[in-house]
Formats: C-alpha cells, structure tokens, sequence
C-alpha cells in the first residue's frame, strides 16, 4: 500500500519549470530516496508534499486523503514531517528547547512536549547535548537536532533533506543507523541524497528527478545501471570525485 501518492506534480516559478509532470508513489513502510542533480526539483517537491509550497498543478495524496492544498501545520498534524537542507534551529533556546517546540505541534502541554523532546533525543543520540544552546552544536549534532525535531512531530511520514550533506563517513553512518532504526520502527522514510553510498544502501526505490522531470524510477540495481541516470547524474558525481 502506498502511504504516499504524487501525482502529476507540476511547479512553475516565474520563468522556470521546477517540476513538470512528477508521479510516483512511496510505499508504506518503505525507504525511497529522491536522487538527482542540483536544481532538479528536489526541494521544491518536498516543499509541495509539505504544503510549504502550492503546485501549479497535480495532486498529493496522504493516507489516501487529498493533502494538496493544506499547509505545513496541517500536513505536520496528519503526520508529515520534514528536515530542512539549510538546517535554522532557534540559535538562543538550547537543544531541548528546540525539540520541546516541535513536540508541541501534537502534545497537548509544554510538560508532555518537554518529555517527548527528552525521549526524542535519546533515541537519535543527542540527549547529552540536551542543555547545550543550539547555536553551539557542530554540524552532525546540528543535523541530529533537525531530524530530531522532525521526529518530535510524531510523524508517520519522514521527509529528510540532504541529512548527511557535508558530513564526515563516520559521521553520517550515525545518522543512517538511526533512520533504519526509526524505519524498523514503522516510519516510512522519503530522503533526499547524494551520498550514493547511503542511498544504494538503504533505499528499496529510487525516484530519479533531472530538470524538474522524472528519468527513472527502481530498485538500486537497477537505477545504477541505468544509462540516462548515468549520463545525467552518477557519471557526473563519479567524475567530481
Ligand atoms: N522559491 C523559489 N523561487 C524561484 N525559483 C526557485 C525557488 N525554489 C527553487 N527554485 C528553482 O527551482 C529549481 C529547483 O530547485 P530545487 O528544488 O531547490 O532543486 P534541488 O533541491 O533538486 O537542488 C532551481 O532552478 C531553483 O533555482
Ligand atoms: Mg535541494
């Protein structure tokens, strides 16, 4: 079953197509990952399915109801949650603070929230930190913070934007072992990647975007081997390195 249905997503924005016609489907349960290069539409597809952003058509459908016109408070109620690429805790409340603040979209007291946050950041390894002011975090523990205020929302659905960008290997190995725990877990994941490495390894559907259109659509076998993937995509990333 498909916990989350795209259907003919299209975006303009002033002159510029940054989606055109966008389908596909992230089963429940699943890992899926949204691969392609800089400026592929990426983003701006999580902002639609968000409600951050409206499509200039299409359809997104969640839990089989029609999400596409609610905004993000709403779609964050029903259970979407999302990190950002530029990742903006509020720099003068401390780590705890920041998640006790996402935690209240769904608890109903500041104590509970409070709670919520503690058990959140204990589950993605940040609970040390927990007094430390956000602006003081390096950037793995930055990233942490924002999946962990993702996490804080209750969501059903996790959206990660480029969570292991600029990460050291080491680094960026914690934070996929603890996106399998929370997929073990039952939350249905939907990442976008470029570190092919976690992408192969942890993702059962790739969804390939390349100017705004989708190229491909598969297993990572199949996806790796595919020849427009490679000419527009994994050949470039192979030559940067
Ligand atoms: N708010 C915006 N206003 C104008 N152009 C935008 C906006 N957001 C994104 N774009 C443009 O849309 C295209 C896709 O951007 P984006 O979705 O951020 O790509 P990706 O995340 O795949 O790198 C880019 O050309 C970008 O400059
Ligand atoms: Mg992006």
């Amino acid at each position: 079953m498909s916990l989350l249905v795209v259907r003919g997503l299209t975006r303009h924005f002033a002159g510029l197509t940054a989606l055109r016609d966008v389908s596909f489907e992230v089963a429940q349960g699943s890992i899926t990952a949204l691969i392609g290069p800089n400026g592929a539409g990426k983003t701006t597809c999580f902002n639609v399915i968000a409600g951050a952003l409206l499509p200039s058509a299409g359809t997104v459908t969640f839990d089989g109801a029609d999400v596409t016109r609610l905004p993000p408070e709403r779609t964050c109620r029903l259970g979407i949650a999302r990190t950002f690429q530029i990742v903006r805790p509020l720099a003068g409340l401390s780590v705890l603070d920041n998640v006790t603040v996402a935690a209240l979209v769904r608890e109903p007291t500041v104590a509970a929230a409070r709670a919520q946050a503690l058990s959140v950041l204990t589950r993605v390894g940040l609970e040390p930190k927990a007094d430390a002011l956000a602006s003081g975090l390096t950037l793995p523990e930055r990233k942490l913070l924002e999946l962990a205020k993702a996490l804080a929302t209750g969501p059903r659905l996790l959206m990660l934007d480029e969570v292991m960008a600029g990460l050291r290997p080491a680094e960026s190995m914690q934070i996929v072992a603890a996106v399998r725990e929370l997929n073990a877990g039952g939350i249905t994941v939907l990442l976008i990647e470029h570190v092919m490495r976690v992408v192969m390894a942890i993702a059962k559907t790739i969804v390939v975007l390349h100017h705004g259109e989708k190229i491909a659509e598969g297993g990572p076998d199949a996806i790796a081997a595919d020849p427009r993937v490679i000419e527009c995509y994994l050949g470039n990333l192979g030559r940067k390195k």
